[in-house]
Formats: C-alpha cells, structure tokens, sequence
C-alpha cells in the first residue's frame, strides 16, 4: 500500500473553523483526496471570514455546506435532514482546525450551527485538531474540555509548540497533514490510544563507520521502518524515544530524537535510555564490522590501495541489561530465514524476533512497503503480506499492546 491509497475508499467529513490555521484546511483537503479518501466539508460561519466555500468545494469535488438550515426560496422549503444523512454516511469526521469555541460547543453538545449540529449526529469517530494562540490553547477551560473529549473517546490529536501566527511562540499549531492523515489512518485501524502509558524505545536507521574524515562503511537502511514505528506508538499514544542512525527521515516534534552516527554510540545511547523505557524495539541496521582504527586523514589515492582491517562492532543487545523490558529485535537474512530468525530470538533473548525478507520484491531496505514475519519465544511464526511500512509498524505493535 503506497501513501496514495492510505485511506482508499474512505469517507471524510472534514469541519473547518474559524481559525487562522483554516487556510491549512484546503491542503489538507487535496492530501486526503491523494491519500485515496472522499471529503465533505462543512464550515462554522467564522471560518467563511478565513476560507471561502467556493475553494473548498473545487478542491473536495462535493458541496460544502454551511447553514444548518435551509434558506427561504420564496416560501418553498426541500426538506433535508442532510446531518443525518452525512452522519451515517462518514467513516470518520475530523474538525480541523477545531477553534477553541467549537471545541468548547462539542464539549457541551452544542447543535446550533452545521458543523456542531453533525458532531451530535455522528456515528462514526471524531478526530479534533485544536489549534489557537498559546494562551486560548492553554486557558484551564480550554484543557478541560479536551480532556472531557478525550475522556468520552474523541481523538485529540494535540496542538504542536512552535511559532504561532500572532508572532508568539509557543503550544497551538496545527500540525503537519502527514500527521493528521496517520493519525486518521490510525483511528480508523480501530487502535486509538492502545499504547497509553508505555515507554518505548526505537532505534531506526544505518550506522556508518568512519574510514577517514570523508569516507565510511555504510548500509542500505534508509530509517523507513523504524521511523514509521515511532510515529505509529505516539499516535497510539505512547511516550517514544528514537535514536537515529544517519537518515533523512522525519519523525514529530513530539518524538524524543537522538541522532548518532556509528555502532558504538548507538549502543551508549541505547545503554543510556534503555532504563527509563518498557519497550525497546532494535530496527536499526547496526554495523556488524568496523575499521579497527579511522584515519585522522584522508587516506591518499596512488600507491597499493590500502586494506582496511576490520574488528566486530559491540553487540547492543547482549550486554544489556533487559530485566523487565520487552524487548523486539529485527533479522534480514538471505538464506535459511526463518531459522537464523530463530536462533537470533534465542541467543539474544528476545521477546519478539521481526524477520525482513530481502527475498521479495518490495520489501527491505530503502522499500515503502516491507513483508515480514513475526516469530516469538513460544516458536510460533505469522508472516504478514506486503504492505506498507505504515501497516507493518502498526501489526508490530498490535502485538506490544496486548501487553499488560
Ligand atoms: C484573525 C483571527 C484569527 C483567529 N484564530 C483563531 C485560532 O487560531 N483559534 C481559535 O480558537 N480561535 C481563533 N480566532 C477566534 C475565533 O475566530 C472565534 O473564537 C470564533 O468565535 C470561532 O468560531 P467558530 O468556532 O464557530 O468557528 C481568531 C480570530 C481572529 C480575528
């Protein structure tokens, strides 16, 4: 599955406030529609004053509604009970950006505009994107009522901290359409926030071992796996910590990042987090090998061409110190699979052994999508179809959730 069809076939109501953050929403609009999902929109009347009904019908290819009511045609009304019919219709309603008003209304159930009156008729889940100045964000009601949403099962999906539109800084930007369609993709994958309260640790990414100051040895790793299953665990509402080896990837502000570069500080920096989390899931591809000794200079072209002696990386795992944690390892092999898998969970002392194969097109390194087969110490063996990496990071941590 590409990003292209994430929500293939979905149904989205989308409500737009009257927010600044409103003009995001015409994005967010096309992102949906390309990540394979059909969207209604339907705006507060503060939002006409930010976005006009006009762009966001041309961009959704649907009507966008914005009177609850209909209008006076010469005293001729067509009947529609259209928010029923929208609330039957969506797999999921997202209200963003959500205003602090109309976050305020849906707390108390209020019905007394289109957008507030179809949260009361919705039957499907409801995604809420808050986003405001620092001080609207952060008002003791204003949180109050998320955590009443959050209580009764609505998915906030938090405001970030950066730079506000006023010129402030602070909590009340509205994040990233990235995140908002995982987020989305997430909810309607029934998950949640499955994963509240754990700790988890992900190591993502090559590691490169330096030669000389300009070259090193490397891996195919891009950091896509490992990557996908941070995000995944913070939508699910864990507390996540990723230590990346080099990678171009990007993870949300919410994730705890710490880049290192070769095997050995990986390994300090595993060392160093490891006791404060529940979970530490090893998907980086760590140097097995590295140069016994880095030129402090460029090593120079002419002559013999030089050898370069090798010695054994540290092993991560086996020197720690894992009471207590639960602890999932990643293989790549390129024959006899399963049963090096296998051997690997044992003499590591694995919880969970996640077997890449490099056999098939499409999955492994550098691939969006990946093919995998989970193996556990009870010697039982699921193998999971291509899919995308979005999808395998989530079935990995399908099984750290049923953990108590
Ligand atoms: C320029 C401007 C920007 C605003 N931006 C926000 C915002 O980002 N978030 C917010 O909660 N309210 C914002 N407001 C205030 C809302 O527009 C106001 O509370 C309004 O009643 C919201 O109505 P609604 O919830 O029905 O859309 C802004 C107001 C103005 C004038």
């Amino acid at each position: 599955m590409s990003s292209a069809s994430k929500l293939r076939g979905k149904k989205i109501l989308l409500g737009v406030t009257g927010c600044i953050a409103a003009y995001k929403a015409c994005n967010l609009v096309r992102d949906l529609i390309k990540a394979g999902a059909e969207v209604r929109v339907i705006l507060t009347p503060s939002a006409l004053s930010f976005v006009t009904p006009l762009t966001l019908s041309t961009l959704s290819k649907n009507k966008v509604i914005v009177d609850v009511l209909p209008k006076s045609q010469g005293g001729d009304y067509e009947a529609s009970p259209w928010h029923i019919e929208y609330g039957i219709w969506a797999d999921i309603m997202l209200v963003a950006p959500a205003s602090i008003n109309t976050v305020a209304k849906i707390t108390h159930g209020f019905a007394d505009n289109a957008l507030t009156t179809l949260v009361t008729a919705l039957r499907s889940p409801l995604l809420v994107c808050p986003a405001a100045d620092l001080d609207m964000y952060q008002y003791s009601v204003t949180q109050e009522n998320l955590n009443t949403l959050r209580k009764r099962g609505v998915y906030v999906l938090e405001a970030e901290t950066g730079e506000l539109a006023s010129g402030l800084s602070g909590i009340g930007r509205f994040p990233e359409n990235g995140k908002i369609i995982d987020a989305v993709y997430t909810i309607l994958r029934g998950n949640k926030l499955d994963l509240e309260g754990k700790k988890v640790l992900v190591t993502a990414g090559p590691t490169y071992e330096d030669i000389d100051p300009v070259r090193y040895l490397g891996n195919r790793s891009s950091g896509k796996m490992g990557f996908e299953i941070a995000k995944a665990a913070y939508l699910r509402g864990a507390s996540v910590t990723l230590i990346s080896g080099p990678s171009n990837q990007t993870a949300y502000p919410e994730i705890k990042r710490i880049n290192v570069r070769s095997a050995a500080q990986m390994k300090n920096a595993v060392e160093s987090e490891i006791a404060d989390n529940e979970v530490l899931i090893m998907s980086a591809a760590v140097a097995d090998f590295t140069p016994k000794a880095a030129s402090t200079q460029k090593i120079k072209k002419g002559g013999t061409a030089p050898v370069i002696e090798l010695d054994f990386t540290e092993d991560i795992l086996s020197s720690l110190s894992k009471t207590g944690k639960f602890v999932v390892g990643f293989a790549l092999e390129t024959e006899n699979e399963v049963e090096n898998a296998s051997k690997k969970l044992e003499r590591k002392r694995l919880d969970l052994i996640v077997l890449n194969s490099l056999n098939e097109a499409g999955a492994g390194f550098e691939n969006d999508t990946n093919a995998i087969t989970i193996l556990d110490k009870s010697g039982e063996k699921i193998r999971h179809n291509l899919s995308s990496k979005s999808e395998i990071a989530h079935i990995i941590l399908d099984r750290i959730a049923v953990l108590d």
